[in-house]
């Protein structure tokens, strides 16, 4: 048995016996829809500058040229992405009860695509608008971007409902992940660099509260070795379809 068949059959295992399973994703699983990562190879901050135009200070002293350099850019891809198979497996592992919950960085809402129930989205969506005056949210798809920045009917601009850099976790939803990191029994870290807090932190929570942690990414993280029970270096497609095929194939011999 080769060193990665190894290691799937070790995480499978832990897949099989887990009841309280939690997923942690990042852009790395989107990448094989087509969605560029924001760091490494094709990385959007490779292109341009997080602090300038990812920041919220950016956004405020100039919504439009925020608008024209990384929103637009952003949603280009996004309406042109769909699910893949490392979505999809995540689905299936909801459905074997293996997954309670999916715990996502990405704004891209593909794992809703792939059929998940449970997603709490720890940096907002793009497929919601958000007034900056007053509050009021709108669908991406409802609203004219004939004028960029488009306007609210209170004469606001409208941004995503996204967490820019400076900006904090909703707080529920950051209480929530933190209970679930804290008390699942696996979690499978999929696609994250981990290197932005507070979600780089959920892994390490999860960790110290003797969860199994399978990380999947074709490089290694700070997580690697130090956190990870296991990382299997591969691209999510292939190692979700190989995890999965492998947990079902245990579940069936139950
Ligand atoms: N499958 C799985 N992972 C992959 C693949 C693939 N096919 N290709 C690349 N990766 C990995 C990279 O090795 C990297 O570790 O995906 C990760 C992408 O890292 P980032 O671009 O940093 O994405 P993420 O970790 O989600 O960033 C966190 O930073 O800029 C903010 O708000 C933004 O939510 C984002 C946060």
């Amino acid at each position: 048995m080769t060193d990665l068949s190894s290691l799937i059959e070790q995480s499978a295992q832990a897949c099989a016996r887990a009841r309280r399973g939690v997923a942690l994703t990042g852009a790395g699983i989107s990448i094989e829809s087509g969605i560029p990562p924001f760091r490494g190879k094709g990385g959007l901050w490779e292109k341009i500058d997080p602090m300038k135009y990812a920041h919220i200070e950016a956004l405020e002293r100039n919504p439009a040229e925020v608008w024209q350099v990384l929103f637009l850019g952003i949603a280009d891809h996004l309406t042109k992405a769909a699910p893949n198979a490392g979505h999809k497996g995540l689905h299936r592992l909801e459905q074997m009860g293996v997954l309670q919950t999916i715990i996502t960085q990405n704004v891209d809402g593909l794992h809703q695509a792939a059929g998940s129930g449970d997603v709490i989205e720890f940096h907002g969506t793009h497929a919601r608008l958000r007034c900056m005056s007053c509050h009021q949210s709108a669908l991406w798809h409802t609203v004219s971007l004939e004028v960029i920045p488009p306007r609210c009917g209170c004469g606001g601009f409208l941004r995503p409902d996204v967490v820019m850099f400076g900006e904090l976790i909703d707080t529920a939803l950051l209480q929530r992940s933190q209970t679930l990191a804290a008390t699942c029994d696996v979690m499978l870290v999929v696609g994250t660099s981990a290197t932005v807090e507070p979600a780089a932190y959920l892994p390490v929570l999860a960790k110290h509260n003797s969860a199994f942690i399978i990380e999947i990414n074709p490089e290694p993280t700070p997580l690697t070795h130090r956190i990870s029970d296991v990382t299997l270096l591969g691209p999510a497609g292939e190692m979700m379809d190989r995890l999965v095929n492998k947990v079902a194939d245990l579940r069936h011999g139950d």
